[in-house]
C-alpha cells in the first residue's frame, strides 16, 4: 500500500532523513521510534507534503499504491491530503479551528473532497464518532474545541482525520500529550479503526509501550536513517542495531526491576 524508496529530506543544505526505505501493506500498523531530532516527523511530513520550509525530497520515491506522488506539487498534495492520506498530531487541540465547532470541521473536511449537503455531513460525522465510541456524538458536533477534554479532542480529530476513509492515516506522536488512561484510549481507537476499515496507520512515538501494543512492524530511525527495521517482534526481541539495543534496555519491566538509561554514545 505505502512504500518508501531511499527517500532523502533537506532543509536547505543540512539532510536530516538519509535512504529511508520502509513499506506498509493495506491494514497495517508501523511503528517509527528514534530520539528526538532523528527526523521521525520530517519523514512523516514529507509523505503527506506537509513540510516546514525550506524542506524538500532530495531523493526517492513515496508508492501509494503503486504510484509515486513524490514529485507532485502541492495542488495535487492537497487532493490526496485528507482523502487519501490524514494525518493527526501530537496536540490535536492545535490541528482543529478553535473558531469552528467540531460538525464544522467535519463538514470542512468532507465538502473539500465530495460535494455533501449539512445534513449528509453531520450524519457521516456521528457515524465517525461513534466509531471512536464517544458518547453523545451529535451533542459533540455542536461544541468548540476548547471545551473538549485532551482526551476528547484526540479521538475527535482522529474521526475527523478518519471522515473521507483515507488508506493511510498519519500519527505524529497522537498519545504524548496524554495521560496514561486517555492513551491507552486513544490506542485502543486506532486499533479498531484498523479492524473496521483497514486503515494501514504509520505512527511516530517514542514510547516502545505503544509500539509493543500496536504495530505490526517497526523502524528505528538515528539520525536520519532507518537503522532497523523488521516485524515487531524481531526488533523487540533480536535488535540488530546498537542504539535499539539500548532503547529496548530502557523499557520499564514488569517485574519491577529499573530500567537501563538510555547510553548517550553515539553509534555509527
Ligand atoms: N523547518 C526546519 N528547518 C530546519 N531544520 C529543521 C526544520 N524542522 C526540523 N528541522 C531539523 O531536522 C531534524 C529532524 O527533526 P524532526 O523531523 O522534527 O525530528 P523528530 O521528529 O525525530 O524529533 C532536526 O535536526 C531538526 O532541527
Ligand atoms: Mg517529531
Amino acid at each position: 500500500m505505502l512504500e518508501l524508496q531511499n527517500i532523502s529530506i533537506a532543509y536547505g543544505e543540512k539532510e536530516v532523513v538519509r535512504n529511508v526505505s520502509l513499506r506498509a501493506e493495506k491494514g497495517e500498523i508501523v511503528g517509527i521510534v528514534g530520539e528526538s531530532g532523528s527526523g521521525k516527523s520530517t519523514l512523516i511530513r514529507g509523505i503527506i507534503g506537509l513540510l516546514d520550509y525550506p524542506g524538500k525530497i532530495i531523493e526517492g520515491k513515496i508508492l501509494l499504491n503503486g504510484r509515486n506522488i513524490a514529485p507532485y506539487p502541492a495542488e495535487k498534495m492537497r487532493e490526496i491530503r485528507g482523502k487519501e492520506i490524514a494525518m493527526i498530531f501530537q496536540h490535536a487541540d492545535l490541528s482543529l479551528d478553535p473558531l469552528w465547532t467540531i460538525g464544522k470541521s467535519f463538514y470542512e473536511s468532507i465538502s473539500m473532497h465530495k460535494k455533501i449537503s449539512k445534513q449528509e455531513a453531520m450524519a457521516c460525522a456521528a457515524e465517525r464518532l461513534k466509531l471512536l465510541s464517544l458518547k453523545n456524538p451529535e451533542k459533540v458536533l455542536n461544541l468548540y474545541p476548547h471545551q473538549l477534554s485532551g482526551g476528547m479532542c484526540q479521538r475527535t480529530a482522529i474521526a475527523i482525520a478518519m471522515a473521507n476513509d483515507p488508506e493511510l492515516l498519519l500519527a505524529d506522536e497522537p498519545t504524548s500529550a496524554l495521560d496514561m488512561t486517555v492513551q491507552n484510549q486513544v490506542i485502543e481507537n486506532m486499533m479498531s479503526i484498523r479492524e473496521q476499515r483497514g486503515t494501514t496507520i504509520l505512527i511516530v512515538t517514542h514510547n516502545m509501550g505503544v509500539v509493543e501494543k500496536m504495530a505490526d512492524k517497526v523502524g528505528v530511525m538515528y539520525r536520519g536513517r532507518l537503522v532497523e527495521w523488521g516485524s515487531k517482534d524481531e526488533v523487540l526481541h533480536d535488535p540488530k542495531h546498537a542504539y535499539t539495543q539500548s532503547l529496548i534496555r530502557a523499557i520499564p519491566k514488569m517485574d519491577g526491576t529499573l530500567p537501563q538509561a538510555p547510553e548517550r554514545c553515539i553509534y555509527e
